[in-house]
């Protein structure tokens, strides 16, 4: 069964970027399987989703436009949806799709892709929260960085309490803690 999952890294104060939308604090933080436990992850990816923000962040930072092999290299084929308003610029040879508005239609296709595999929801916290409101999330996988950044982009803007959210397991790298949540289903 396919699973929605939101993976992502946070502050402890729960801000998954800067205000400068820079991700330089987690860079810096001592893991020892960070990428490992991401290709693990991602093995079971088979349709992915982020935000303008997001996918312009990725662009730039990984210069994506001028080295368009680099994304294949970190996903593969997995088709990828760009939830925007704007006309943005595509990576050559990538599957993007560029989308807008109502997310349930939009997981419904992004479900249908994922076969047997996987729906992940890169971020940020506002779109996964569309998500969420219509029950659309399954899981959170989040790794808490030693650091408060006291602004920045939110985590998971909403109010879900412990009554819809069972934590399913924990795990120590180093000076990183991943946890692991399943949305209950009522
Ligand atoms: N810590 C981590 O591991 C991690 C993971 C992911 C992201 N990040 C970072 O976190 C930050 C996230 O920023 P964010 O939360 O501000 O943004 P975001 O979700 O990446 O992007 C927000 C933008 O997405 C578009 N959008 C959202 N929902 C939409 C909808 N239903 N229809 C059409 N467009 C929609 C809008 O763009 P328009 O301007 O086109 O209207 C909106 O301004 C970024 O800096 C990113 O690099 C960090």
């Amino acid at each position: 069964v396919t699973k929605t999952q939101y993976y992502t890294a946070t502050s402890l104060d729960g801000y998954i970027a800067d205000e400068d939308n820079s991700l330089d604090w987690l860079f810096e933080v001592d893991r020892a399987q960070g990428d490992d436990h991401f290709t693990r992850f991602f093995a079971d990816v088979g349709a992915m989703a982020m935000g303008a923000t997001t996918y312009e962040w990725v662009l730039d930072h990984e210069q994506l436009l001028d080295h368009p092999e680099k994304w294949r290299a970190y996903y593969g084929d997995t088709p990828c949806w760009v939830f925007t308003h704007r006309e943005l610029p595509s990576v050559q040879g990538v599957t993007l799709r560029f989308v807008e508005g109502d997310v349930a239609p939009i997981h419904e296709e992004m479900t249908r892709a994922a076969g047997d595999k996987n729906v992940w929801l890169v971020g940020g916290g506002e779109l996964v929260g569309q998500f969420a409101d219509l029950g659309l999330l399954d899981e959170i996988q989040v790794g808490i960085a030693p650091v408060t950044l006291g602004r920045g982009a939110p985590l998971l803007p909403r109010r879900i309490t412990a009554r819809d959210l069972e934590l399913v397991d924990v795990d120590r790298d180093v000076q990183f803690v991943r946890l692991r949540y399943r949305l209950r289903t009522h």
